[in-house]
This record gives C-alpha cells, structure tokens and sequence, in this order.
C-alpha cells in the first residue's frame, strides 16, 4: 500500500484510492468496522495502521500540490522591469509643515513653546488681559460662550497668562494653538490657529521686538530683506500697542501681528512687578501666514478635508 500512495501521480488518481480504503465500503472502513472482534493486540495493530495510512495519503496530497503549484507558476514569467505600482505616500498637513518651521525659527530665538487649554475661563482669555468684563474691547472679538460661564479661546493670549503665572519673570515663549470666533469667510474660519510671543525681562524694549519680528519673517518667508511699516493700534493688554505690516510682492502692504509692550496690569495680574520688569508680546495668525506661504485666498481650504493636502499633491 505504502509504495501504491507513493507512486500516485495525480490528486484524482489520490483521491480516488483514498475513497476504495477510507470511503464508505472501503478496505479500512471494513476493518475497523469488525474492530470489536479483535483481541487487544490486533485492536491496536490496526489503529497503528490505519494513522500511519493517513499520514501517508496526507503527505502525498502536500507532496502533489506542491508540484501542481510549481508547474503553474514555471509557466508565469514575472517582468521585473515592469514600473511598480504609483505609491502614494502621506505627508504633513502643511498647516503642520508651517507650525513647525515656525516652532524651529522661534525657539532658535530662545523662545520655548507652550500650550494651553482651547476652553478658558475668562480670567485667561479676557480679565488677565486687561479686558474686565465692562470693558469695550470684548467686543472685538465675537466669543462662543460655554453655558458654564466658560469660552472657547478667543486668543492665544491666554497662554501668555498661564506661562506667567507658572513661571513668573524673566520669561521667553511662544504660545501655539487652536482659537475660535463666530466668523466665517474667505480669510475667516471659526477655527483658526495662532501663535503667540512673550519676552519679560529687565530692559526690553519695543526694538528688541522689531528686531525679532523682522528676522522671524525673514526666515520664515526665505526673504533676504524685509520692508516692514509699523502701525499705532489697540490692545488692551499692550501699552503702547502697535500693528506690523510687511512688503509684499513688491507693492502690497499686508497686515502680519499685533503687539506691543505688555501692559503693567497684565504683569501685575500675573504677580510681575511692572517697575522691575517689562516686555514685549505678539500674536498673529498662523493659518494667515501659511495661506501666504503658499499663495491662497481662501483660509477654509485649510479644513475642507481634501485628501490633496495629505499626499504631497499640494494644490
Ligand atoms: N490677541 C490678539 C488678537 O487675537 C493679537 C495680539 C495683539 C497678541 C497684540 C499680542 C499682542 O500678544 O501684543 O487679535
């Protein structure tokens, strides 16, 4: 029998001698049917033979489909000069590119990077900030309010105070993150992204803030030199405050950060002595430099979900 299996050429052929010794009338099943007529010894002589049998038929199976594989793929020629298939691989959203250019060109400034909560009470996003609650200048900015009294970051102004308060003075960062308004167009999303900086010190000055700015945008845009217009504006957490322009293209004039001197409440409200310290702050919009960097008009193209922005495809 063993020589008999071994000697099968064909599954069919296999299959059809496995069915006349284990199919229903077969030579085994005739045997083991009469199993209960046997001595002890001839029982378990049988059982041996009968796993052995198995065993055989198995291994010639795998043995035969084996060779029926390799006779199918020794008919198949692979091209290994055929192109591969495109790949398409993911890269960073580049929100997230600019955020870390960003982060390195700051923080090779000496600036290191903090983060807040996006949902502030209003003594971070408001009252710290020289923005009590009768104060106009809340109205510049059109707040979600939280049931709770709470709201979802307006600012990224708020981390100015909680670094402040952990730390205290001297003091050098930058603040990242996630800030919302009731607002919504072309250059408006009511999700937006800012950056915040904050250098407290003994003998800053608004010159020590021009000078950063001027060598963070030159970096930033790649810019050998950089045409900037300084404004007088509003905050009233800086005292005096300003608004900083840049050259661009050549012809236009595009308004890139607030910033000013921190005003004396807010280093006060954060247990600075104002007469002992004073420094500058900034904050712009992140998104807004990112839609310049790479020529947009419409902030909302940012988070409209185009897988475009995830392969490297750009727009
Ligand atoms: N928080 C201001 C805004 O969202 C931007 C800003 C202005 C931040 C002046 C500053 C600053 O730190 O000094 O409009």
């Amino acid at each position: 029998m063993q020589e008999q299996i071994k000697n099968i050429k064909t599954l069919d052929e296999l299959a059809a001698l496995y069915a006349s010794v284990f199919g229903k009338n077969g030579t085994m099943t005739v045997r083991l049917k009469g199993m209960r007529d046997l001595d002890n010894d001839a029982r378990a002589e049988l059982n041996r033979e009968n796993a052995t049998l198995r065993e055989l038929f198995k291994v010639r199976q795998t043995e035969l489909e084996n060779a029926a594989l390799m006779e199918k793929l020794s008919g198949q020629k692979l091209d290994a000069t055929l192109n591969p298939m495109p790949e398409n691989r993911g890269t960073l959203h580049p929100l997230t590119q600019c955020l870390r250019e960003i982060s390195a060109i700051l923080e090779s400034f000496g600036y290191k990077c903090h983060t807040g909560p996006e949902i502030e009470d209003d003594w971070h996003n408001f009252t710290a900030l020289n923005t009590p609650a009768y104060h106009p200048a809340r109205d510049m900015q059109d707040t979600f309010f939280l049931p709770n009294g709470n709201v979802m970051r307006t600012q990224t102004s708020a981390i100015q105070i909680r670094a402040m308060e952990e730390s205290g003075a001297p003091i050098k960062i930058f603040g990242i993150g996630a800030t919302y308004r009731k607002e919504m167009d072309a250059t408006h999303s009511p999700m937006f992204h800012q950056i915040e900086g904050l250098y407290v010190d003994k003998n800053i000055t608004l010159t020590d803030l021009i000078g950063d700015v001027r060598a963070f945008l030159k970096q930033f845009f790649q810019m050998d030199d950089i045409e900037l217009r300084i404004r007088p504006s509003y905050f009233p957490f800086t005292e005096p405050s300003i608004e900083i322009d840049m050259k661009w293209q050549g012809n236009k004039w595009l308004e890139i950060m607030g910033a000013g001197m921190v005003h004396p409440n807010v280093l006060r409200n954060c247990n600075i002595n104002p007469d002992v310290y004073q420094g500058f702050a900034f904050g712009f919009g992140w998104d807004r430099l990112a839609m310049l960097k790479y020529n947009l008009n419409d902030i909302r193209e940012f988070y409209n979900g185009d897988v475009r922005w995830l392969c490297g495809a750009g727009f």
